[in-house]
């Protein structure tokens, strides 16, 4: 965080004290900070603290002269490399959502081009409300960094969600968002994902169970973090993310034409499809009619991951390795065996992981480091996490 300009916007929750630590933490990471608080928030904190901790004046008030401003709002607005609204109530996150820009706060994140950090937290029904979630869900689809808020005991007296997350927590996640967001601008990320299908004939197939969850979150998640993203897509019944370049195959061949043809123009390639290991050697131009038995003959398909490894030049090549025991011993030898740079091993006989599932565990693996074991979470936090990891790598990789 050394040298970054962040603005630190208080709206007025209960826990806008907690954005009094945020402040300090950012600070000692080297961060320069400037706080915006709307007209409530100074009733449950004070300006005065966050002018102390800050080392600088507090903006409350679009007509107040502050020393050295231009036009106060279009200054902080132009100053900032990051803009965290913490906590962001109900109210604040509505009327950015809604474009209205009616105090220092709304106007200078309405005019402000630098990434914008949300951190909700409210009363448990007020989050849950469809009209908070799909305000939530809007500033997502516009580019905008939600920290999800954590469950507990709330100032309200209820148990639930809507708690602000601790400030370390709050700090280390913008801190990564923010490294890899610079990371991966101007950089070209290729995802594939779902199963490939092998066709037997014109009607029947053979597939796999996955659904494609684990690679579109991914390519959700590279788009938000600033990346041009390409999504190498096996049949999903999927959404595309906004924003994303939809490549659709169906076999296992289709998407290593599609993913060979594009690999000299992309930076890191993500392989989180599950492509078969082999196809039908005869498939029939005509429905098969029905019989007693049959028997397919079936030959292998290329390792297009293991191509690409090859034949890598500057590309950073991530895998996945779906197993069901010697999770970390399998892996491991995928990564020698198809010169990665990193690979995320799931172990896919567990319910809560792999294929199909919402959630996903496993271990970062990787060809010169210590295996990194990762617990049960969502797959859209699994990508968050891959992702981080990505920017890291990359960030080793430019300095060698
Ligand atoms: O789509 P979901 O329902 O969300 O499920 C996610 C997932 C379980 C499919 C995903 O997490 C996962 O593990 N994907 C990789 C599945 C797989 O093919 O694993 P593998 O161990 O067989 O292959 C290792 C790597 O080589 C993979 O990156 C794979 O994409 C690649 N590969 C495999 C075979 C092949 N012929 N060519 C390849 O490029």
């Amino acid at each position: 965080m050394q040298g970054k300009h962040v603005v630190v916007a208080v709206s007025a929750g209960i826990a806008a004290y907690k954005a009094i630590e945020v402040v300090s933490r950012l600070r000692k990471k080297g961060a320069e900070v400037k706080v915006v608080m709307t007209r409530n928030a100074t009733h449950i904190a004070s300006p005065l603290t966050f002018g102390e901790i800050s080392g600088n004046p507090v903006a409350l008030d679009m007509f107040e002269q502050i020393q050295n401003w231009d036009v106060e709002h279009i200054a902080l607005a132009t100053w900032a490399d990051a803009y965290i609204v913490v906590p962001a109530t109900a109210n604040v996150i509505a009327k950015i959502y809604a474009g209205i820009a009616d105090d220092m706060l709304t106007t200078t994140i309405l005019a402000t081009t630098a990434p914008k950090y949300i951190c909700p937290a409210m009363n448990t029904e007020m989050y849950n409300n469809q009209i908070t979630q799909r305000n939530i869900e809007g500033l997502k689809a516009l580019g905008y960094h939600v920290l999800e808020p954590s469950s507990g005991w709330l100032a309200c007296g209820v148990t639930g969600i809507g708690r602000l997350p601790e400030p370390e927590e709050i700090v280390e996640w913008l801190e990564a968002k923010l490294c890899a967001t610079e990371e991966f601008s101007g950089k070209t990320i290729l995802v594939t994902a779902g199963g490939t299908q092998e066709n037997i004939d014109p009607v029947r197939y053979i597939g796999n169970r996955s659904s494609g969850k684990m690679g579109y979150a991914i390519a959700a998640e590279a788009q938000k973090m600033g990346a041009r993203v390409i999504l190498v897509s096996a049949p999903a019944s999927l959404d595309v993310p906004h924003g994303v370049e939809y490549v659709p195959v169906d076999s296992a061949v289709s998407m290593q034409k599609a993913v060979e043809s594009r690999y000299k123009d992309v930076d890191v390639v993500i392989m989180a499809a599950a492509v078969s290991d082999f196809r039908v050697l005869n498939k029939a131009d005509h429905k098969i009619k029905k019989m007693d038995s049959m028997t397919l003959k079936l030959v292998k398909n290329p390792d297009i991951l293991q191509g690409l490894g090859a034949h890598k030049t500057h590309q950073l090549l991530v895998g996945f390795a779906a197993e069901t025991q010697n999770v970390v011993a399998y892996g491991q030898d995928k990564v020698y065996r198809k010169h990665l740079d990193m690979l995320v091993a799931n172990d896919v006989s567990k319910s809560n992981a792999g294929f199909n599932v919402d959630t996903n565990e496993g271990y970062f693996l990787y060809p010169d480091k210590e295996p990194r074991a990762i617990p049960n979470m969502k797959k859209t936090d699994l990508a968050k996490c891959i992702l981080t990891e990505v920017a890291e790598l990359m960030k080793l990789k430019s300095t060698r």
